[in-house]
Order: structure tokens, then sequence, then C-alpha cells
């Protein structure tokens, strides 16, 4: 391949009320503001030194407009509309100018159906870090990945890693031995891009990186303090896959949200990628304790790159939707 993928970048959230989202996402769980207009909130975490990871666009609908992955340069996105054209997908290209503080991106409907997009320049911003004066909330320092549920993960993982160059950390294969989930990075971190068995396509998450696990501890007493225990789904726990210590939240709209910290390097080529069973209790929360039927259950909508409508949802090829613990 001809292109480099640096890392997933940004999401576009189609949410129904800015002001409620702005109240989740800044005043509780402490993300900059970088600029608000009329019909759009661009959300930065403490260490980025670009303009947003994350956009929350005014909608009718909760959606999913786009997952973004920044690219080195320029010429990989002429790179990447030739091999998306090769494969015959849908894709189409917006002009910079035409989205806010970003360079031209193309977008593609990709392989599972999920809208991806690929830029390579983004304005900056201040980075924040040392501004400790201002870290509130969970002290969100960065987008890490996004979770998204497929009908065909076999299919999805063949197209990402031997197709557009991402590496597999972890996976979870079912009893017949079908690959159920996959964890793939670009970046050198565990993920920025699962993919689970699920009805699909849907976005299943978006996560951010914090500090350490006090930040998520810290995290549940602002939300609580604020009213929005009810918003706090999952966690916080320790996932067996990835290592990860996390907390899953449901924004406003419903979108899920994970607070993330504690993965490890994967820099290394000869890395081997661990392999889960489904049924493995310790996979998803390594404490053992079962995640909730919502959990498993219930996604955010993708829009179609084209026509902006839902993206028709299909019923996975492997029948099942959960694991089933032993224990
Ligand atoms: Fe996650």
């Amino acid at each position: 391949m001809n292109f480099s993928i640096i890392r997933v970048a940004r999401t576009i959230l189609n949410v129904t009320d800015l002001d409620k989202s702005r109240a989740f996402y800044v005043d509780a769980l402490g993300f900059i503001e970088t600029e608000r207009t009329n019909d759009h909130i661009y959300l930065r975490g403490l260490e980025e030194a670009h303009h947003h990871s994350l956009i929350l666009q005014k909608a009718e609908k909760p959606s999913v407009e786009a997952i973004g992955y920044k690219v080195e340069k320029e010429e990989d996105l002429e790179a990447l509309e030739s091999f998306f054209l090769s494969k015959g997908m849908k894709m189409k290209w917006m002009q910079e100018g035409t989205q806010h503080a970003l360079g031209k991106s193309l977008r593609v409907q990709d392989i599972s159906g999920l809208p991806v997009e690929f830029f390579s320049k983004m304005d900056k911003a201040e980075r924040l870090l040392q501004r400790f004066d201002l870290h509130r909330g969970s002290r969100v320092q960065r987008i890490d990945h996004v979770n998204c549920c497929v009908t065909n993960v076999q299919k999805a993982y063949d197209f990402y890693v031997k197709e557009l160059g991402f590496a597999c950390s972890e996976d979870t294969v079912d009893e017949s031995g079908q690959l159920w989930a996959t964890w793939l990075h670009r970046k050198q971190t565990v993920h920025d891009q699962a993919f689970m068995n699920g009805i699909g396509p849907r976005l299943h998450h978006v996560g951010f990186f914090l500090p350490d696990p006090l930040a998520i501890i810290h995290a549940c007493d602002v939300l609580a303090s604020l009213g929005y225990a009810q918003s706090i789904e999952r966690g916080p726990g320790r996932h067996g896959l990835s290592n990860a210590f996390f907390l899953y939240l449901r924004d406003p709209d419903g979108h899920r949200i994970e607070l993330y910290n504690g993965d490890y390097l994967t820099s290394d080529p000869d890395t081997e990628p661990i392999h889960w069973d489904l049924n493995d209790p310790r996979r998803q929360t390594f404490w053992g304790a079962k995640a909730p039927d919502s959990w498993f259950d219930e996604a955010s909508a993708v829009l179609d790159i084209i026509s902006g409508e839902e993206v028709t949802l299909e019923e996975p090829i492997l029948a099942k939707s959960k694991p089933e613990f032993i224990i």
C-alpha cells in the first residue's frame, strides 16, 4: 500500500440539544471547548494540539456522521482514493473549507458500511497538558479509539489489516473458532479501531484516554454530583482484553463514551496478538462482573456519506450476540 494512516483522530456525533451536550461533555467531563458555532461544538482533550477530536453537531436525530482518521500527508488521500476506486467503494471528496478547521478530506463507506473519512490537515490548538488550572472533571487527555458493531468481523479484519495496514493486538473467538471481535491499531497502543460482532454497522463507543485510573473514579464522583449518575452504564472496572481501566457513559443522546486508561505499547512488529475465548469472563471484565445487556444491545446509528440517511442495519453472521459466563 502506498499510503500511511496515522491514527483515529476525530468523530462527528449528531446530537439533538447542543446545550445539554455541552453540559455533559464540557461542564461534567472536562472536555476543552475549542469553538462553538450555532450548530457545532468543537471539543478536544488536554494534551491534544489540534483543533478538535470530537464534534457535536446539531441534528434532528442522534447519529454518527463520520469517524475520522489522520493520514501522514496530503498525497496519501489521492492514494487512498485510487485504492477505494479499485475496490468500487462509495466515496466523496470534501474540499478544504467545506469542514471547519479541516483540510480536504476523503470520505468512504467502508467494507462494513461505516462512514469513515481521511484527512491530513487540521488547524492547531494550544496543548493544555500543563495548564493544570484548567483540568476539570475526568481530565480527558485525547481520543484513543472507536469501537464499532459490524455484521462480519472477519471481513472487517481482512480489510483493515490486509488492505489498510492495521495490526491486530488482541481478538476474541467464539466456540467454533470464528472471529467475534478484533482490536486493531495504527498508532502504537492496543487499538484505534475495534470491531465486535453485532447488528451493524453501528458505532458502539468512542474511547478517550485519561491520565490515570483515579481520574476515572473522580469522573464518577463529579458525574454523580451533577446529577449524571444514570449516565454511568458500566464500570469502573478493568478489561481483561487490553488491560484498560474503563468507564462507559451514555451521553444525553445515548451515544456511548468510554473513559479509558492503562493499555500498553504495541510498537514492535513481532508483537503477537492475544487471543481470548468469548466466554472467558476475565476477557471483558478482569474482575468477573458482567456487562449490562444494554452494553451489548444498544449502539449509535451511522449515516450514508452521500445521502445523509441512516445506513440500513443487518443481522450479524455469528448468532451469538453476547457471551455466556461459566461462573
Ligand atoms: Fe473501548
